[in-house]
């Protein structure tokens, strides 16, 4: 049997990347955290390993990583995404999957966190495709899942909208969504649609700075088919 293709998280130090790769290591993924310093992507790796009990999480420069898999998720600030995806460029494998996190929170610059910025691609995750090689699809996701959350133990109670031109590269994104105990996922259409989910995220953060909690969002009405 094929061996699994490993999940690199670029950027995978902070709290998104952690708690991504808690989570599908739980499910039986095998991780790689990209960090631009191999020794903190080894530290948290090793870390990983601990809290998810298994040995399938290794840590590793973030090119290395890129170079060791296909599939690709970006957790990065927004300020550093583009600087970051061209110095991966040349790393990054020809027909890969690209699942983008990124929020242009205005805070990248000076603003609030519960503001976007307005950006000429119309979102970070346009942005991220216009940086990629030809070939390489890039998919908008987990945009509206708190960190906090995920870090933690309990199933969360989230549904995740993917968002991609490449269905193929939907489908996997969705599939690895779902993976995430108590998150559905669901297909939110082209890639374009990335702009509504990073303005979701500020409304979320606003809320939970008001509220005091860890907002999440459920889409309620469409049909069994619709959620995986
Ligand atoms: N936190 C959340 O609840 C949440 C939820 C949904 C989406 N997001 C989005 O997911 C992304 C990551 O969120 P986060 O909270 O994990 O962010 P973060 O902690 O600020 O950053 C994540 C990692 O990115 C790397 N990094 C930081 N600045 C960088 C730069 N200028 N260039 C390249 N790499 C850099 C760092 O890793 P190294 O120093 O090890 O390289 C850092 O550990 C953001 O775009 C955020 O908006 C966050």
């Amino acid at each position: 049997m094929p061996e699994p293709r490993p999940i690199a998280i670029l950027g995978g130090t902070g709290p998104a990347g952690t708690g991504l790769a808690l989570r599908w290591a739980r499910a039986g993924e095998t991780i790689i955290i990209g960090s631009r310093d191999p020794q903190r992507a080894q530290e948290t790796a090793e870390k990983m390993r601990q809290r998810a009990s298994t040995t399938k999480i290794s840590g590793a420069e973030n090119p290395a990583a890129c170079a060791a898999s296909d599939l690709l998720v970006l957790t990065v600030p927004f300020e550093g995404q583009a600087a970051l995806l061209k110095q991966l460029k040349p790393a990054i494998r020809p027909g890969s999957i690209l699942i983008d996190a990124t929020v242009a929170l205005a805070a990248s610059v000076v603003g609030r966190a519960s503001r976007t910025l307005g950006l000429w691609q119309g979102s970070a995750a346009q942005q991220a495709a216009e940086l990629v090689p030809k070939g390489v699809s890039v998919v908008a996701a987990f945009h509206n899942l708190s960190a906090e959350l995920l870090n933690g133990d309990d199933p969360l109670d989230c549904d995740v909208i993917v968002c991609g031109d490449d269905a193929e590269a939907n489908q996997i994104a969705r599939a690895l969504a779902a993976r995430i105990p108590g998150v559905r996922a669901i297909d939110g259409g082209k890639l374009e649609n990335a702009r509504i989910l990073e303005q979701i995220t500020a409304l979320l953060i606003g809320l939970n700075l008001r509220h005091k909690g860890h907002g999440g969002i459920r889409i309620t009405g469409l049909p069994p088919q619709a959620y995986k």
